[in-house]
């Protein structure tokens, strides 16, 4: 059975070694989405003021945008145990009926990668998050019987990059389904900022916008590229950030002006010269790039989309005109690509069920 991991709210360690310092451990740390913030803290206070454990949360969004964070921040608010665990990690009923019996009122269970948690797992916590009960079959065969055991009241957190891919019936049992946005280069700078104080480096807010403008969206690629702008002022212009040595630095490191590593401008590249502009399906871009299939729709196409370099159509991935534009290239004349079909329709940025 694999053990989750039990913490007292926030300390969610993960990649770099600095991670930990750099997570935000309450609601007033946690910078930008504003609406989302707002949201979560009326549920707190108000499951507070009703001596409750909150509702089971749902948070949903591309990677590095904050969701294992916030699930550290409702634990550490409601002054609660954390117990985390993932989709892939649960490959039995018996882990996770393991974990939920060790639960005690009031915990908060967080499931990463929730989309990708086998089919029975999922049966023993439809029970277990709608009515606090958890049902054991004891025994096989005609003999077989099925206990139910009561569970204390917990908050169960599910992350996800893929909601399309989440069983209608689990979705259902969130209370509330936070989706979380790419940031405004404004809160990204802020991020670094904020970042850069606490690990003590010298960074001016002409240096952080322009980090900030290359990072996608997305805070953990803004505080992954300060690390790279902080090395590279160390040894090259003496320790402090501003906008030129943070524009130099990224330069060096080979990020481009909107933010673009060289994955994504592969995957550019493959839909606009490579194919010229045809529609490409998701299996032969992957091989085309060198990456899993997953990988290209989960970590890079959600921020293509975003800026509006690449489409998704019935008949595949398509290079817009605005990906020509940044790659230099021109789309090559009479492209039926471009003829719009009635079965063309874009496909948005969430519905991953393609
Ligand atoms: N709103 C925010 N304010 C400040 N820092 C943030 C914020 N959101 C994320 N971060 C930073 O980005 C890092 C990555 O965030 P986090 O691990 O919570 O993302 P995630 O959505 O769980 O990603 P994944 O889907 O890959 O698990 C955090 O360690 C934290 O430093
Ligand atoms: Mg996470």
């Amino acid at each position: 059975m694999p053990d989750p991991e039990r913490l007292v709210g926030g300390g969610l360690n993960a990649g770099e070694p600095d991670e930990p310092q750099l997570r935000p451990q309450n609601l007033d740390e946690f910078v930008g989405q504003p609406k989302l913030r707002e949201h979560l803290s009326i549920l707190l206070e108000a499951a507070q003021a009703r001596e409750e454990s909150v509702d089971h949360l749902l948070f949903a969004g591309p990677p590095g945008l904050g969701k294992t964070s916030l699930a550290g921040i409702v634990a550490q608010e409601q002054g609660s145990v954390l117990s985390v665990t993932s989709g892939p990690a649960l490959e039995r009923a018996g882990d996770v009926a393991a974990i939920l019996t060790n639960l005690g009122p009031g915990d908060v269970l967080f499931i990463d990668e929730i989309h990708r948690l086998p089919r029975a797992v999922e049966e023993v916590l439809y029970p277990a998050m709608e009515d606090f009960q958890l049902d054991i079959v004891i025994g096989k065969g005609p003999s077989a019987r099925t206990i139910r055991l009561d569970l204390p009241r917990f908050t169960m957190i599910g992350a996800t990059t893929r909601t399309g891919l989440l069983a209608g019936p689990l979705r259902d049992r969130f209370g509330f389904v936070a989706r979380l946005d790419y940031y405004t280069a404004d809160d990204l700078a802020s991020i670094v900022q904020r970042s850069a104080g606490i690990l003590g480096v010298p960074c001016e807010r002409s240096g952080a916008v322009e980090i900030a403008r290359r990072s996608r969206g997305t805070p953990r690629i803004a505080n992954r590229l300060l690390r790279r702008v902080r090395d590279f002022a160390q040894v090259r212009s003496g320790g402090v950030i501003d906008h030129d040595t943070a524009r130099s630095g990224l330069d060096v490191f080979e990020v481009d002006r909107v933010g673009l590593d060289k994955v994504d401008r592969r995957i550019l590249t493959a839909l606009c010269a490579t194919f010229g502009g045809q529609p490409v399906g998701l299996s032969t871009l992957a091989v085309t790039v060198g990456e899993e299939p997953d990988t290209v729709e989960d970590v890079y196409e959600p921020y293509l989309l975003q800026m509006g370099y690449l489409r998704r159509t019935q008949r595949g991935r398509v290079g817009t005109d605005a990906a020509f534009e940044h790659l230099g290239l021109h789309r090559p004349v009479n492209d039926p690509s471009q003829k719009v079909r009635p079965d063309d329709s874009a496909v948005s940025l969430f519905d991953q069920s393609q």
